[in-house]
């Protein structure tokens, strides 16, 4: 494995050191989760709810990736929501930081080997569309892989799914079914459209942010791709949401601002959370 192309030229993770990451973290649930949920911006507060919390930092698994910021150091929580066992993963790895996209998708793979049935993916994005607002939620229908590689690159596990999988219906359409019912009965604004992830650290100049649209993009941002291509990979259900927490470059009036996207991810979170209270016991 390791005498090929991207094992010698980036930091590709291998096999052995995925299994090896997943046995510790195996080894230290105290139970056995069903859903796995990646908390965006905003949605931190899901784990002031979730009961029974077990907290494993991820700096406790061999070869996880180190945090780039200080004070944010990843955490899996598992505990229960809604009667629900679940397994949080706050801190996820992003493409800009330096990381290759195989340790990107490390956490999701540790989930899977971990035995979760679904993924949530959660974010937040910039909107595409002028007629949406800031603090609105987007399902995830489909997506834009523009990172110009793929985190399924390098021998392929035949055991974690097939070389060339299929990526008809990553976000699955039973889950989305069910979103949508649980939005409509709860009367919860839900957009829809098609998510395009950039590598980022940069937002998008606005001549991107026109080229995305004509590309069939609705919502933009720096992450989630990767882990949905992963998930589907290793037959994992998927389901994302993005958290609108600004108009896109060149849409909106003003130029982008980081602490304002996070502010707005803040605003908006809480909504965002007491949906998923409603829908989880649902799928
Ligand atoms: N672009 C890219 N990523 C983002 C944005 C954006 O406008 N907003 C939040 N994450």
């Amino acid at each position: 494995m390791d005498d090929c192309f991207y094992c010698r030229n980036v930091l590709l993770m291998l096999k052995e050191e995925i299994e090896s990451a997943a046995s510790s973290l195996k080894g230290q649930l105290s139970g056995q989760p069903r859903i796995g949920i990646v908390l965006g911006s905003g949605l931190g507060g899901l784990t002031e709810i979730l009961e029974n919390p077990q907290a494993i930092p991820t700096s406790t698994l061999p070869h996880y990736p180190p945090s780039t910021v200080e004070g944010h150091e990843g955490t899996f929580l598992l505990g229960q929501i809604a009667g629900v066992e679940v397994l949080l993963l706050k801190g996820r790895i992003h493409a800009y930081e330096g990381y290759d996209l195989s340790q990107v998708v490390l956490p999701i793979r540790l989930m899977a080997l971990c035995g979760i049935e679904t993924l949530i993916l959660t974010n937040a994005a910039g909107g595409l569309n002028s007629a949406w607002s800031p603090g609105e939620i987007m399902l995830i229908e489909d997506h834009l892989n523009l990172h110009h590689a793929s985190p399924l690159y390098g021998p392929n596990v035949e055991a974690w799914g097939p070389r060339f999988p299929d990526m008809t219906g990553v976000y699955d359409q039973d889950l989305r079914s069910a979103a949508e019912a649980v939005a409509k009965e709860t009367n919860y604004v839900l957009r829809r459209g098609v998510y395009a992830s950039c590598p980022g650290p940069q937002y998008e100049t606005p001549a991107e942010i026109k080229m995305l649209r004509v590309l069939g993009a609705d919502a933009v941002g720096m992450s989630t791709v990767p882990e949905a291509i992963v998930a589907r990979h290793m037959g994992v259900r998927v389901l994302g949401f993005s958290l609108i927490s600004n108009l896109a470059a060149g849409i909106s009036p003003t130029p982008l601002n980081h602490e304002e996207v996070v502010q707005a991810g803040l605003d908006a979170g809480p909504r965002l959370i007491s949906y998923l209270l409603d829908l989880l016991p649902k799928i």
